[in-house]
């Protein structure tokens, strides 16, 4: 396995690959890789040919006063654990080469991206449409891969490769979780023993949404309020969101019926975590 560091090998290798016929997957990371991005480059070795991982911790997708520069960082666990995988390339880009210093165009997505997380991060989904596009545009490859953890983020990228006629699939893959229900993160690393043991509270109130909904609820108020108090109960706990949305739209909803997403932010000491679930027929 290789670790690449520039847009132009990038492109030299997947055009050999190409030339020899081969498909390539795409999976698009921040690195301090865990099993959840596992699932991912499993899933992508599964269904191509070639598989390239990015590890790029992109600046433009945090807000001021955001973890930029706290965010974790251990590329040669990251290496070994996609080699492990059997994935062929790491794309490990410099800040500079995926931005110019004289830098101006951005993906921009309207509505979207004004609910749920853009709530608190009004820049955020910027960030990761135009970094997106930049991978797609430099791998050019026949699948790109995202999990349901970040739901708001894949029907996102979803809407921009309709809405922009990108040439390639994306597949969505199911959220990873630790034993105990937390949703796996790299964000987790900033957790104390106690905060560790505090954020449960996440998983268990979607998992309590999950029951009402099986059970017959159709009131997102009433999913919402029974969330809510759970969380609550949990004094490290505070509440960005608790929302029911529209899975395709991202739009609020009071009737709750497929595909509905309810999903969750929630502050642990001063770790911001999210989690969801889909609502299916
Ligand atoms: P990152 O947080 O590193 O996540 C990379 C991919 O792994 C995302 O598609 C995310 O949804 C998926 N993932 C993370 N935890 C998961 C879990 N527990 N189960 C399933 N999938 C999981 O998301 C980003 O990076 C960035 O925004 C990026 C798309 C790379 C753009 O910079």
């Amino acid at each position: 396995m290789k670790v690449l560091g520039t847009v132009k090998e990038v492109r030299d290798q997947v055009k050999r690959w190409r030339a020899r016929g081969l498909s390539v997957g795409l999976v698009p990371t921040m690195g301090f890789l865990h099993e959840g991005h596992g699932s991912l480059i499993s899933k992508a070795v599964e269904q191509n040919d070639r598989v390239v991982v990015s590890v790029f911790v992109n600046p433009t997708q945090f807000g001021p006063g955001e973890d930029l520069e706290a965010y974790p960082r251990d590329m040669d666990r990251d290496s070994a654990y996609c080699e492990s995988l059997g994935a062929n390339v790491i794309f490990h880009p410099e800040p500079s080469e995926m931005y110019d210093p004289d830098f101006t165009t951005y993906v921009n997505m309207e509505v979207l991206s004004e609910t749920l997380c853009g709530v608190t991060r009004p820049i955020h989904f910027r960030g990761v449409c135009t970094v997106c596009t930049k991978l797609f545009n430099i791998v050019k490859p026949d699948r790109a891969y995202f999990g349901q953890k970040d739901a708001q983020q894949l029907a996102i990228i979803r809407r921009m490769v309709r809405d922009l006629n990108m040439d390639l699939e994306i597949v969505g893959c199911p959220i990873v979780r630790e034993e105990d229900g937390l949703a796996k993160s790299s964000r987790n690393e900033y957790l104390s023993p106690e905060e560790r043991q505090a954020a449960l509270i996440l998983s268990q109130s979607i998992f309590l949404g999950e029951k009402m909904i099986a059970e017959g609820e159709k009131s997102a108020e009433a999913v919402k309020k029974a969330m809510t108090e759970k969380i609550n109960t949990e004094p490290l706990a505070e509440i960005d969101y608790v929302e029911v949305v529209d899975g395709v739209s991202m739009q609020p909803i009071d009737e709750i019926k497929a595909p509905a997403l309810v999903a969750i932010a929630v502050k642990i000491g001063r770790t911001r975590l999210i989690d969801n679930t889909i609502v299916s027929d």
